[in-house]
C-alpha cells in the first residue's frame, strides 16, 4: 500500500425528499444562482419546477443555462461562464446528469479564469479559484457528483479531455433516488456499465498489500451485478435505483483508491471514440472494457484470476489460470449483453475508417496506463479488436 492522503469536501445528502435541503445549502452560498440544467428531463419528470419553487421561496435570483448535451461542449461553458460574468453569479447549481455537472464544474473555474477554460484540459494551466458549485443528480453513472474530474468535448477541434481540480468538487450532492426512476433502460444500462468500469479502472493496478481495497472493489461490482437485472426488469424500483445510486457515487470518490493507483487506460481510449463518433460514454466502454483486458492479460493473470471467481463465480477447478481468467472476461461480456450493452463499434456503425485518427487522439498526451502502458500500437489493436 502507498502513503496517500484522503480528503473528499463534497457533502452528500442521500435520500428521498433530500431536495428540501437547497432551501439551506442555496442561501449558505449566496443569492444569485446560475441553473444548469440539460435537454429537458428535469422540465418532463417535474424536477425544474420543484427546484424553481424552493429558489423562488428562498428569495433566490437565478439566471438558467439550459440545454447542456450530453458530451458537454465547450462553446456551452463558454456560454455559462459570460453569464456567471454578467450577472455576478455567486452560486452554481447543476441539476441532471454527470454531462450537466461535468459542464457546471467547467463553467465554475472558467468564471474565474482570465483566459479560455479549456487551457485546464490542455494542461496549459491550473485553476487557482473557482465559483461554489451544488447539484442535484438524476442519473447514476459518472460520480461527477463527489469528485473533482470533469470531461469537456470541444466541438472545434473533435476532441474530448479530462481535466480536474481539487476546486471542481461539489460543495454539496442532492441524490434523491426517486429523480432517477425517468432515466430510459438504455442509460440506465450505460449507467451502471460506466460505475463498473470505474472499479475495474481502479481494480487493475500492481501495488501490494491493498487487501481492503480490492474487497472493496468486488463488493461494489458484486452489488452492481446482483441489482442491475433487477433494476433493468423493474425501472421504478427505487430501491434499486438507490442501490445503484450509492454504487456510482462510491466508484469514483476516492474511496476504492487509497494508497494505490488504477489503470485509466480504457476511459481514455474510449473518449477518443466518442470524441470523433459522440456516442454514449457507457456504451463505448462495454465495447472496450472486455477488449482491454483480453489484450493486458499477460501483465498479471492473477489478478484476472481472482475477478473471475471472486466476482464472476467461476470454478477454478481443473482449469489453468488462463483459462479462468479468460472465463471471467467472457462472463463480464455476457453479463453486460445480458442487460442490453452493446458489444462491438459496429453497433454502433463505426466502422475502420477513423481508427487512425481515434489512436493519435489517445496518444495525445504520451503513452498511458499505468497497469499496462499503451502507445498507439497498442490502441490500434484494442480498436481493431471491437470492430
Ligand atoms: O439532457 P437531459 O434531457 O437531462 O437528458 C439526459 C441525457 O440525454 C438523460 N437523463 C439524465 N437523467 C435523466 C435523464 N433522462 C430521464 N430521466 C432522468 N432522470 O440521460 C442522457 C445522458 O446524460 P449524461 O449526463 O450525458 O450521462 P452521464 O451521467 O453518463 O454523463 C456522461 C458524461 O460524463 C463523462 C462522460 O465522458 C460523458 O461526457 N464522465 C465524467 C466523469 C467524471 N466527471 O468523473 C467520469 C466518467 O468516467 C465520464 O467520463
Ligand atoms: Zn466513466
Amino acid at each position: 500500500m502507498d502513503n496517500f492522503v484522503f480528503r473528499n469536501p463534497t457533502k452528500l445528502i442521500f435520500g428521498k425528499g433530500q431536495l428540501e435541503a437547497l432551501r439551506t445549502e442555496v442561501p449558505a452560498y449566496g443569492q444569485k444562482v446560475l441553473l444548469v440544467y440539460g435537454g429537458g428531463s428535469i422540465k418532463r419528470s417535474g424536477l425544474y419546477d420543484q427546484v424553481v419553487t424552493i429558489l423562488q421561496e428562498i428569495g433566490a435570483v437565478w439566471t438558467e443555462l439550459p440545454g447542456v448535451e450530453p458530451n458537454p461542449r465547450l462553446s456551452t461553458v463558454h456560454r455559462g461562464v459570460e453569464l456567471c460574468r454578467s450577472e455576478e453569479i455567486e452560486l452554481i447549481l447543476a441539476v441532471g446528469g454527470g454531462s450537466v455537472l461535468d459542464c457546471a464544474k467547467a463553467i465554475a473555474v472558467g468564471a474565474k479564469y482570465a483566459g479560455d477554460m479549456w487551457d485546464f484540459a490542455e494542461h496549459k494551466a491550473v485553476p487557482k479559484e473557482a465559483l461554489p458549485l451544488g447539484t442535484v443528480l438524476t442519473m447514476a453513472a459518472t460520480g461527477s457528483e463527489m469528485n473533482g474530474n470533469s470531461v469537456i468535448s470541444n466541438e472545434a477541434t473533435q476532441e474530448k479531455l479530462g481535466w480536474g481540480s481539487k476546486l471542481a468538487y461539489p460543495a454539496f450532492s442532492i441524490l434523491d433516488p426517486y429523480y432517477t426512476i425517468t432515466l430510459p433502460k438504455e442509460q440506465t444500462v450505460y449507467g451502471m456499465v460506466d460505475i463498473m468500469s470505474h472499479v475495474f479502472e481502479h481494480y487493475f493496478h500492481h501495488t501490494s498489500n491493498t487487501p481492503l481495497q480490492d474487497e472493496f472493489s468486488e463488493a461494489l461490482l458484486r452489488t452492481v451485478i446482483e441489482t442491475a437485472p433487477k433494476l433493468a426488469g423493474d425501472l421504478q424500483n427505487e430501491e434499486h435505483r438507490a442501490t445503484i445510486l450509492l454504487c456510482g457515487t462510491m466508484a469514483l470518490n476516492g474511496v476504492l483508491d487509497m494508497g494505490y493507483s488504477g489503470d485509466w487506460a480504457t476511459h481514455n481510449i474510449e473518449h477518443a471514440v466518442s470524441a470523433v463518433y459522440d456516442i454514449p460514454h457507457g456504451g463505448g466502454l462495454a465495447i472496450l472494457f472486455p477488449n482491454w483486458m483480453k489484450y493486458n492479460l499477460h501483465h498479471d493473470i492473477a489478478r484476472f484470476k481472482r475477478l473471475a471467481e471472486k466476482v464472476f463465480h467461476i470454478d477454478p477447478s481443473g482449469k489453468d489460470d488462463e483459462t479462468v481468467a479468460l472465463e471471467g472476461i467472457a462472463a463480464l461480456r455476457a453479463f453486460w449483453s445480458s442487460i442490453g450493452a452493446p458489444s462491438r463499434l459496429a453497433d454502433y456503425g463505426i466502422d475502420d475508417s477513423q481508427l487512425e485518427t481515434m489512436a493519435d487522439k489517445a496518444v495525445r498526451f504520451g503513452p498511458f496506463g499505468n497497469f499496462a502502458v499503451l502507445g498507439k500500437a497498442d490502441v490500434l489493436e484494442i480498436y481493431r479488436m471491437s470492430l
